[in-house]
C-alpha cells in the first residue's frame, strides 16, 4: 500500500521533507504540498512532482486522499495542526518543537491518550544520527562506565533575523540538545542554569547552559547562533572509564597553499541528511504498522524538552538556577 503524504509548510524544512518523500521514501507518495504562500507551495510541488497543492493546512489534513502528514510550518502552528491530525485520525511527523508552551504539549498528549493510540512522531532527528546512536550504544554496552558529563555545542552561521534573542535560542534551537541528551543518557533534567557572554556588537550572544540530571550528571550546552564560520554541532559523552565524541563529518579534504582543510556546511541539511531519511523511514513504518518507532521522539518527549526550555528561559532572564518540574510520565507513553 502506498502512503499518501501531505507536507505542510514549504519553507526550508518543508522543501527538504517534500524532496525526501518524493525521492527517498519507497512506499510513500508526495500527495499535497501545502503552504499559506501558494506560490511557494506550487514551486516545491513542481520541483518534487507532488500530485497537488493547497493553501489551507486544515483542508490538506482533512483530504480523503491524504493518509499521513508532515508538519513543517512555524513553531506556533505545530500544536494546533497536530491536534487537527489526531482529530482526523492521521499520523503526523511534526517538526520540533511540539510547541513552545508545555501547556500546549500536554493538550496534544491528552488528545492522543483520549484517542487511545499514538499519532505524533516528533522531528528530533538527532536520535537517528549515527553519532548519537553510537554514543547511546557505547553507554548501554558498559564501555564508558557510569556517564558523568555530556558536552554539547550547537553553532549556526548567523541568526535568520536581527531580533533573534537568547530566549529564542533556548526555545527553538536548544530543544534538539535537550531531547538528545535525555535520549542518550536515558534520564531527565532536574535543573538548568543559563548564561550569556557579552558580544562586541548587537547580535545575539551565545547561550551557555548547564543542566543537572536527576541522576546527578552534568551537561553543558552552547547554543551559538552567530558563530560566523559554519554550521557545527559537536558532542562528547564522558564516562568514568572512557569518553566518546562525535567526529566532524567531511567527505573530502583540500590540500593546498601549505594547508590541509575541510569545509563546513552553511546549515543543517547536509550534516543531518541521513538522519532525516532514517527518521522519515521510521515514520513511514509507524504509519504502516501503528507501532511507534523505538528511538523516535513522542509527544511526551516534546513536552519534556519544552518544559526544560521554559525553565531555561526563566533561568536566563532571572539569572538563577531553575528546577525543572515535570509531571510523571503517563503509562500511555511507556
Ligand atoms: N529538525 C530540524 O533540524 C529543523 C531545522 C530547522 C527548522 N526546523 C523546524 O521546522 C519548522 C519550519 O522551519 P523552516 O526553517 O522551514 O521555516 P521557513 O520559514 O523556511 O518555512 C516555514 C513555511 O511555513 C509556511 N507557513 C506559515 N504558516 C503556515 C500555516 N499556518 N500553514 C501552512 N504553511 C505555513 C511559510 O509560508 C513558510 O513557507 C520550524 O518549526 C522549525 O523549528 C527543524
Amino acid at each position: 500500500m502506498t502512503i499518501r503524504i501531505a507536507v505542510i509548510g514549504a519553507g526550508i524544512m518543508g522543501a527538504d521533507h517534500a524532496k525526501i518523500v518524493a525521492q527517498d521514501l519507497p512506499g510513500a507518495k508526495l500527495q499535497v504540498v501545502c503552504d499559506v504562500d501558494a506560490a511557494r507551495a506550487r514551486r516545491i510541488a513542481d520541483a518534487c512532482g507532488a500530485a497537488d497543492v493547497g493553501a489551507s493546512p486544515e483542508a490538506a489534513i482533512a483530504r480523503a486522499d491524504v493518509d499521513a502528514v508532515i508538519i513543517a510550518s512555524p513553531d506556533v502552528t505545530h500544536a494546533p495542526l497536530a491536534l487537527a491530525c489526531i482529530k482526523a485520525g492521521k499520523k503526523v511527523l511534526c517538526e520540533k518543537p511540539l510547541s513552545q508552551s508545555s501547556a500546549e504539549c500536554l493538550a496534544v498528549m491528552k488528545a492522543e491518550q483520549a484517542a487511545g493510540q499514538r499519532f505524533i512522531q516528533l522531528g528530533f532527528m538527532r536520535r537517528f544520527d549515527q553519532s548519537y546512536v553510537e554514543m547511546k550504544q557505547a553507554l548501554a554496552d558498559g564501555k564508558l562506565g557510569r556517564a558523568l558529563m555530556m558536552h554539547n555545542f550547537h553553532r549556526n552561521v548567523e541568526t535568520p533575523n536581527a531580533d533573534f534573542t537568547g530566549a529564542m535560542a533556548i526555545t527553538n534551537s536548544a530543544p534538539h540538545e535537550f531531547d538528545v541528551v535525555r535520549h542518550v543518557l536515558s534520564t531527565e533534567c532536574a535543573a538548568i542554569s543559563a548564561f550569556q557572554p557579552k558580544r562586541s556588537d548587537a547580535r545575539v550572544a551565545p547561550v551557555f547552559m548547564v543542566l543537572e540530571t536527576v541522576d546527578n550528571q552534568l551537561v553543558n550546552i552552547e547554543i551559538n547562533n552567530n558563530a560566523a564560520y559554519g554550521y557545527d554541532v559537536r558532542a562528547e559523552l564522558v564516562g568514568e572509564q572512557a569518553s566518546i565524541a562525535m567526529n566532524t563529518i567531511a567527505y573530502t579534504r583540500m590540500d593546498g597553499a601549505l594547508r590541509n582543510s575541510t569545509g563546513y556546511d552553511a546549515d543543517w541539511r547536509g550534516r543531518y541528511a541521513d538522519a532525516y531519511r532514517r527518521q522519515n523511514r521510521a515514520f513511514l513504518r509507524f504509519v504502516e504498522t501503528g507501532t511507534f518507532p523505538e528511538i523516535a521522539s513522542s509527544s511526551w518527549d516534546g513536552y519534556c524538552s519544552t518544559i526544560v526550555a521554559e525553565a531555561g528561559v526563566k533561568a536566563l532572564s532571572e539569572g538563577r538556577k531553575m528546577l525543572v518540574e515535570m509531571i510523571a510520565k503517563p503509562a500511555f507513553f511507556a
